[in-house]
């Protein structure tokens, strides 16, 4: 197999050890055919905006006719999503409809995943993430993800956490460019008065709350124009997922932000729109509807979101 490993990448997701097989089969075409694929090997130099004010505007993210297989297994079949910009996107659904699988797709994690393989478009802004001349990691830079658990480095000082994404990404700053980057990030993800004293000790020793928004710190570092997070506050105490809805709704108004919860109330006091992933048994997850929060919630068209958002099933 050829090795169409992107070696920044690959350390965010094993530590640094580069693995052995490559996972990424291809893309297929319309017809299931898989496509070669040409993932961006960039180890660019990349130039980041100096404040989030002089980033580019709120960008749109459009997942055309989304289909996704592990393997033989289609999980995904013909999904297409609007996430507007600087709009929260809730994805809600049953377990195993294919959310997560739709998030990776949007910041081509996806095909880290071995026999991993998709067809249709990401466009960010117009243009397709998956197109042969995007790169890599330039797609993952301007398409952040916070995962379920945090996952700071336990080790490194949380200062360093923040800016953990600049080397990845080939990022050269001045000391002062980071101590500003650093304090920005964490004021940002609501972080900053709790830990500006102790700013030189392990991420590892925060609270499982204080983590998470450290996770978010880290992934503002690197001007994000889109936020992804999965289930971020479902390992989280009452009192920290209310701290980071309040950082969302301030976030927002600089990154388009699409987050998957199971939390029905969460999802209603998040997001702005909402789509509802289903799979039937044996059959790969569509979008049964998707549209305004309040109206998903209030007046959904389909009875079976309707059942789902009243607590029914799922
Ligand atoms: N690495 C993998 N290899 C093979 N199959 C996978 C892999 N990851 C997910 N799947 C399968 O893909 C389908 C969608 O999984 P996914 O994790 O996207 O669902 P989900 O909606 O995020 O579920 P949950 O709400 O439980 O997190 C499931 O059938 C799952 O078993
Ligand atoms: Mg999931």
């Amino acid at each position: 197999m050829t090795d169409h490993s992107d070696n920044h990448a690959t350390a965010i997701r094993s530590g640094g050890q580069k693995p052995s097989i490559l996972p990424w089969r291809g893309r297929r075409g319309a017809n299931g055919s898989l496509q070669a694929q040409q993932p961006g090997l960039g180890h660019d130099t990349l130039s980041l905006p100096a404040t989030m004010a002089d980033t580019l505007p709120l960008a749109e993210l459009d997942a055309r006719e989304i289909t996704a297989w592990f393997g033989d297994h289609m999980v995904l079949e013909r999904v297409s999503l609007t996430m507007r910009a600087g709009e929260v996107t809730a994805l809600i659904g049953p377990s195993g409809c294919g959310k997560s699988t739709f998030l990776r797709i949007l910041n081509r994690m996806h095909q880290l995943v071995p026999g991993a393989a998709l067809a249709g478009e990401v466009l960010l802004d117009g243009t397709d993430i998956y197109d042969p001349s995007q790169r890599l990691t330039e797609a993952r830079r301007q398409i952040g993800m916070v995962f379920q658990k945090p996952n700071p480095f336990p080790a490194m000082s949380i200062y360093d956490n923040v800016i953990a994404g600049l080397k990845l990404t080939g990022v050269k700053a001045t000391r002062g460019r980071k101590d500003d980057l650093v304090e920005e990030c964490l004021v940002k993800a609501g972080l900053w008065r709790e830990v500006s004293g102790r700013l030189r000790q392990p991420g590892g020793a925060l609270s499982g709350g204080q983590q998470q928004r450290l996770c978010i710190a880290r992934s503002l570092a690197v001007r994000p124009r889109v936020l992804l997070m999965d289930e971020p506050c479902s390992a989280l105490d009452p009192t920290s997922t209310r701290v980071i809805e309040e950082t969302l709704a301030d976030l927002v108004k600089d990154v388009t932000i699409v987050i998957v919860t199971h939390n029905m109330q969460q999802a209603q006091r998040v997001s702005n729109e909402c789509a509802f992933f289903l799979a039937e048994e044996n059959s790969p997850g569509y979008i049964v509807e998707h549209g305004p929060t309040e109206a998903m919630f209030n007046s959904p068209q389909d009875p079976r979101t309707a059942d789902y958002v009243g607590g029914r099933f799922g």
